[in-house]
């Protein structure tokens, strides 16, 4: 049987690319979106099975587990992509609100995916299925004006330390830290080439580098528990 592959936030930039490639290499996709997209629309015309919700709360995330489930009932990999960034917000009311919506989705959504989908994953101690999570190199060194976002990758982080242990030998568990791969809308010139001064690489990286590394993860069978930067040596600065 074709092996599947699940990743979320799968209807734009990085989420998208990784469901597209998973496709071009033969694999089956379960691509979970929130958003219509064109993107989404490319991936479900080449035959990507889709699992359309928002992840809010406990509940949400369930019913989403449940349909991913559904959807693929065995699974290679788990990519956990989906994510919500932006700048920390100035009032108390408005950053608790921030706060619930990045634990939503950076560490209750895996949480209850990786719960729900274990018993999924084909992985055997012999040739033990993925569970991928996309952090960010900030998890490490958090960036003031982002701190909310930033913690809450860095609880991610943290729980694929733990899930690694639990989920052993049959499901390996390991962190992607992307660097500067996309600029947000918001990000203005002075920011854009003050990212790529402290860039040793000095350039964006690109989604294909985060696919490189997905994919070097899930070909090595005895790594497991790792955190691993692709950020052009952006969290070193220049020095
Ligand atoms: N791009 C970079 O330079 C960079 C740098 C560091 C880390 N990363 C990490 O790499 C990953 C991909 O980044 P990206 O730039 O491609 O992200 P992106 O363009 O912001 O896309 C995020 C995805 O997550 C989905 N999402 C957000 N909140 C959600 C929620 N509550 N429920 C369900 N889905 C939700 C979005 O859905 P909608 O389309 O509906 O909003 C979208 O599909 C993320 O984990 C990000 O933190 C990226």
């Amino acid at each position: 049987m074709q092996p599947c592959v699940a990743v979320t936030g799968a209807n734009r930039n990085i989420g998208a690319h990784l469901a597209a490639r998973f496709l071009d290499e033969g694999f089956g996709v379960v691509a979970h979106y929130r958003s219509e997209t064109a993107a989404i629309e490319r991936l479900a015309a080449r035959g990507a099975r889709l699992v359309r919700g928002s992840f809010d709360d406990a509940a949400a995330c369930t019913d989403i587990a449940e349909r991913l489930a559904a959807a693929a009932p065995s699974l290679r990999a788990i990519i956990h992509n989906a994510s919500s960034f932006a700048p920390t917000a100035a009032d108390i009311p408005a950053a608790a609100t921030q706060f619930q919506d990045f634990f939503a989705v950076h560490m209750l959504a895996p949480y209850i995916l990786n719960t729900h989908l274990a018993a999924h994953l084909d992985g055997t101690p012999e040739a033990p299925a993925d569970i991928i999570h996309i952090t960010d190199i900030y998890a490490d060194n958090p960036a003031p004006a982002q701190d909310l976002y930033c913690a809450t990758k860095a609880g991610l982080q943290n729980l694929s330390l733990a899930f690694a242990k639990r989920y052993a030998p049959r499901i390996k568990v390991n962190a992607i830290q992307p660097g500067p791969i996309s600029f947000e809308a918001w990000h203005d010139e002075n920011h854009r080439s003050a990212v790529l001064e402290a860039t040793p690489l000095g350039r964006m990286g690109s989604p294909e580098a985060i696919y490189a590394a997905v994919r070097a993860i899930m070909a090595n069978d005895y790594q497991t528990g790792a955190v691993i930067p692709v950020d052009g040596g952006r969290r070193l600065g220049r020095g």
